[in-house]
């Protein structure tokens, strides 16, 4: 295997899949190309095309010392088609087949709920560059702007690895819904990107790396079911994304982080202990803790969204046919089967929260969503620890998996950040206090003044600690030559 782990740039397309002697699948990602280049073009990063950007591009698949560095017009990025190696006799992890060996082809039986998946999945990935797509026009450093053009050309390359797995398996219905990828658009009235949250606004930078930290794990934990696929090729593929969505995370984590450590700084200077001391917080030109809270809120709530309804039968099938497994399957101690399991979920009846427990089957989402929120705490918690390094009194929640919910069966409930109950009135009355409003996002739009000195910062943003790819911090993360 050791051969496939280093990428051939034998042909346009970067590959460790043999594109080069796979001519008609070669063909057909050809004569995608130019729409996908049109895409990037008209709905892909606005302006900065020309400018030289500091990006890590994919020359093997070893998790060790995959990327190489190096300044490259967005245009000229070299998006390839990488799968993880291979993994002698694997074989099945979960559902009615388990412990067969693993489908190199897609099984006739299940192939449109497969096709279905990976379209799904493949949908996400260019949605989140448009909706990012204004952001470098505010960038609070080069080096923040380098780390948005780094995962936005990361996600259109996810795009290309679900196309291929489209065109490559799928025959004329891959080919026909590779290019309706390329036809939503994010936030569009006549064809929307399929899910909600994808279709939501990115207006600024805090909005940014709240979706990097909660919505790109969203995709994270749908990668790793997706890892878990019988589907061979899937599995591969998808492994390889998880290594890149790391960097997503990291990004919006500490983007988040540096946030929070400016405005303690501020405060501290300033001489204000008070937290909701707003007015006076924010005459320090950086964003209030409670405001960032009420981002969380928003960012958390609409990526519980994105997992579904809680029991489903759709997930019940995918998982006991093999097509997607739990997060970590091959880890977990059970029978891969959920023959006889239970799993307690959530139910809201009769103003109630009731804990039920039903088959697990059906609650495969409902536990994929619970894994997520334990990941999620884990960031939470260590920007907690920055307010005590501070000294400022203050904690963020991730709040109550009823509060603010369009999907599943706390849809519409109006239930607080806590988990209390209330009355409709009372919600939307209080709903300024838990979800950014119009004034809180026009004040945050009023800090985004764009800095491009290298080795300077926007004031409401501290620098990082360490510099991309070991660089000092007066590095030119990004050459301009605006036009
Ligand atoms: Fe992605
Ligand atoms: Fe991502």
């Amino acid at each position: 295997m050791a051969d496939l782990m280093n990428v051939s740039y034998d042909t346009l397309i970067p590959n460790n899949v043999g594109l080069s002697s796979d001519r008609k699948v070669l063909k057909a990602l050809e004569k995608w190309h130019p729409g996908y280049l049109d895409w990037w073009q008209g709905q892909g990063p606005d302006g900065f095309q020309e400018s030289l950007v500091y990006l890590r591009t994919a020359v093997s698949v070893d998790p060790k010392g995959w990327a190489k560095f190096d300044y490259v017009k967005m245009p000229q990025y070299r998006w390839g088609v990488l799968l993880a190696p291979q993994v002698e006799g694997r074989t099945i992890p979960c559902g009615e087949h388990l412990g067969e060996p693993a489908w190199q082809e897609v099984p006739g039986e299940y192939r449109s709920m497969l096709r279905r998946l990976v379209v799904i999945q493949g949908d996400t990935e260019p949605a989140s560059v448009e909706q990012q797509r204004f952001l470098g026009a505010t960038a609070p450093s080069l080096y923040d702007l380098r780390n948005l053009f780094q995962v936005n050309v990361e996600e259109a390359r996810h795009l290309w690895a679900m196309v291929y797995i489209l065109q490559k398996y799928f025959g004329k219905d891959g080919r026909e819904e590779s290019a309706e990828l390329l036809q939503r658009q994010s936030g569009s009235t006549e064809k929307p990107r399929m899910l909600g949250a994808f279709n939501e606004a990115t207006p600024d930078w805090l909005s940014f790396f709240m979706f990097t930290y909660f919505t790109d794990r969203d995709g994270k934990m749908q990668l790793e079911a997706l890892a878990q696929s019988g589907f061979d090729p899937l599995s591969r593929t998808c492994r390889f994304m998880l290594t890149e969505e790391a960097h997503h995370m990291f990004v919006g984590e500490t983007g988040v982080g540096r946030t929070i450590q400016r405005t303690c700084e501020a405060m501290n200077e300033a001489g204000i202990s008070d937290p909701y001391d707003i007015d006076k917080i924010r005459a320090l030109g950086v964003i209030d803790l409670p405001t960032i809270q009420k981002k969380l809120n928003l960012h958390y709530t609409l990526s519980l969204d994105l997992f579904g309804a809680e029991v489903s039968t759709n997930a019940a099938n995918a998982f006991n046919s093999g097509i997607k497994g739990r997060y970590q399957e091959v880890k977990i101690d059970d029978d891969h089967r959920l023959k006889d399991a239970t799993y307690p979920v959530s139910e809201y009846v009769d103003g109630e929260i009731l804990l039920r427990d039903v088959p697990a089957l059906t609650a495969i989402n409902m536990r994929l969503r619970d894994d997520y929120t334990k990941d999620a705490a884990g960031g939470v918690k260590r920007w907690n620890a920055l307010f005590r390094k501070y000294n400022i009194e203050f904690e963020l929640i991730l709040p109550h998996e009823g509060f603010h919910r369009q999907i599943g069966v706390f849809a519409g409930a109006p239930i607080a950040p806590d988990g209390t109950i209330i009355s409709d009135q009372a919600w939307q009355k209080q709903s300024e206090q838990w979800l950014p409003t119009k004034a809180d996002g026009d004040f945050i739009q009023s800090l985004m003044k764009p800095e491009w000195e290298s080795g300077r910062y926007a004031g409401w943003i501290a620098p990082p600690r360490v510099g991309i790819d070991n660089k000092p911090g007066d590095f030119e993360y990004v050459q301009l030559h605006m036009a």
